[in-house]
């Protein structure tokens, strides 16, 4: 009857119920046990081995099947806790660089391999570094020009401006180090200006070669270098027109040669010319203002507009997009890290 019930038990925890019942203190077989002592001696040797073997028998009985119930939980919850490879991953919402940034690195890439390291400044300039060491004194006409943003004068009457460029890097790389100079400086710039081509905050990246023997053929060399690396083209023909800035002297604009076709720009060959930049021999004021002998030292500086590169590069038509923080757009154009 035991061998029956053991057999029967589907739990772990009905099996441990049925060996109390049966060899606990009180259970059935300890009891017919006990009745062992009630018994004469003949009887005893018979019964005797005989509950002894029964004993043995339900207890081995109820061992194995233990060890069947356990083995059954065991594959139970590893078939519980399999883990379906072929289903579908959950999709992860992914950041992504922004274009700007990714523009910015691809720059700072291309001239670091032309052997430029990266120099920076803060946003917020003193009117020294943003116009005065530049050769813009007060009342110059080009402060004008600029759409400066200016903060409440401070205790002693000092304005802080938003850099209107990043030529203010100009003046702090200068102090800072002596020659050889070879840096670019990519940052933010602001100017009070808004529409489809203006945004008030925008991105510059600034170029400053100074040496003993820098020349005009350098600056060409390098822009011809850095264009075309950065919109991937096997030439590029530059026009140098003149042009007046007062940190730099003689000053110059940068045209690229391009097409347009079909509304989108060709960069590299055409019948058609792009600005892409401002730069200029440093003008001697300039060194001087940063403790450099104009006669011992010379060198170009250049300033990018970089919003502008991006455009160029990725077709798009409208700047203010950048700075819209539309996630259809970012995930459109944004690049995965
Ligand atoms: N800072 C000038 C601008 O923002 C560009 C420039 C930089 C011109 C360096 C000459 C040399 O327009």
């Amino acid at each position: 009857e035991l061998q029956t019930a053991i057999a029967a038990v589907e739990t772990l925890e009905a099996l441990e119920t049925l060996r109390v019942g049966a060899l606990g203190k009180k259970g059935r077989v300890s009891e017919l046990m006990r009745g062992l002592g009630r018994m004469s001696p003949e009887e005893r040797r018979t019964a005797g081995p005989a509950l002894n073997g029964l004993k043995e028998d339900v207890a081995e009985a109820i061992a194995a099947r233990r060890l069947t119930l356990e083995d059954a939980a065991l594959d139970k919850r590893l078939a519980d806790e399999a883990i379906d490879v072929s289903l579908p991953v959950r999709e992860r919402a992914e950041g992504s660089l922004h274009p700007i940034s990714q523009v910015m690195d691809e720059v700072a890439e291309i001239f670091a391999a032309l052997g430029f390291d990266i120099a920076e400044g803060p946003d917020l300039e003193t009117d020294f570094y943003n116009f005065t060491a530049l050769n813009i004194p007060e009342e110059h006409p080009a402060r004008q020009m600029h759409d400066t943003f200016y903060l409440h004068p401070d205790a002693d009457g000092h304005r802080k401006v938003l850099r209107t460029h990043t030529s203010p890097v100009q003046i702090r790389t200068m102090e800072r180090v002596q020659p050889p100079i070879r840096v670019i400086a990519p940052g933010r710039t602001f100017r009070s200006d808004s529409d489809a081509t203006h945004t008030p905050m925008f991105h510059q990246v600034e170029g400053l070669a100074i040496d003993t023997d820098i020349h005009l053929g350098h600056l060409k060399g390098t822009l011809e270098a850095f264009l075309k690396a950065f919109f991937e083209i096997s030439s590029v023909t530059l026009r140098f027109r003149p042009s007046y800035f007062p940190f730099t002297e003689p000053s110059m604009e940068v045209d690229v040669q391009c097409s347009f076709e079909g509304g989108t720009v060709k960069i590299g060959d055409g019948n058609d010319w792009l600005e892409v930049l401002g730069s200029g021999v440093v003008n001697r004021k300039v060194l001087e203002a940063c403790g450099l002998d104009p006669d011992t030292y010379q060198g170009w500086a250049f300033g990018c507009g970089i919003d502008r590169l991006a455009m160029l590069k990725y077709g798009m038509n409208d700047l203010r997009a950048f700075f819209d923080a539309d996630l259809r757009w970012l995930k459109h154009y944004g690049f995965k890290a």
